[in-house]
């Protein structure tokens, strides 16, 4: 433990390899040490993935945009939403004004379930304590949260997306935004006014912070 009570980069080399995640707060220095201690767990969901899937975009965006977890095509590429999803979450992007390569992208989860399941809820805990650590490593002025299971991981105490929608939540002292996940929207494209309406709530509370 360092002085601040979290596990040091060192002792999660040597101690922390396949261990589920139960400590609640892990502290790296940097992306890559975080990025290389990620691609070093073992669960049984990498064993069954053929790739890790950590991120994708500039970490110096202003915006962090987390998902739920690879699906087919991000599992072929390593790389996060490149796939149906992504190329709707790149359209959405732009309706606001940006490009994906302004934009860093991740998942709560770093591994594809098997055929595109909802991740478990001990999926998603073993994989949280990194993700809390990388979002402080970015430290993006705005979070933007895709679907029910980045918002339940993140904002632990929200109901349902419809519910934590519309409003800016705040994640550790980061403006966070919820909005359907692209998936859901290529099913229900009659939501798409709702998310363009976070995305513009959104933007607007990072301009604020400019
Ligand atoms: N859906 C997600 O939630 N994340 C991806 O990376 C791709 C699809």
């Amino acid at each position: 433990m360092d002085s601040t009570g979290n596990e040091t980069e060192s002792q999660l080399s040597q101690s922390n390899r396949s261990a589920p995640a139960t400590i609640s707060s892990l502290s790296f220095k940097t992306l890559d040490s975080l990025k290389e201690a990620v691609m070093r767990l073992d669960c049984p969901l990498k064993r069954m993935a053929n790739n890790t899937v950590f991120s994708d975009g500039p970490p110096s965006a202003d915006i962090m945009v987390i998902g739920e977890a690879p699906g087919q095509e991000e599992d072929m590429q390593g790389v996060p939403f490149v796939g149906q999803s992504g190329k709707l979450l790149d359209n959405m992007l732009r309706a606001i004004g940006f490009m994906r390569k302004d934009v860093y992208i991740s998942n709560v989860v770093f591994w594809r379930p098997p055929g595109n399941r909802t991740p478990t809820v001990d999926e998603v805990s073993f994989c949280l304590p990194y993700v809390d650590a990388h979002i402080e490593l970015v430290n993006p002025k705005g979070l933007l949260l895709l679907g029910g299971v980045a918002i339940k991981a993140l904002l632990r105490n929200a109901e349902s997306i419809a519910r934590a929608r519309g409003t800016v939540h705040t994640y550790r002292g980061i403006s966070a935004v919820a909005t359907y996940h692209p998936a859901f929207l290529l099913r229900s494209p009659a939501q798409k006014q709702s998310v363009f309406r976070d995305l513009l709530l959104l933007k607007k509370t990072i301009q604020t912070l400019s």
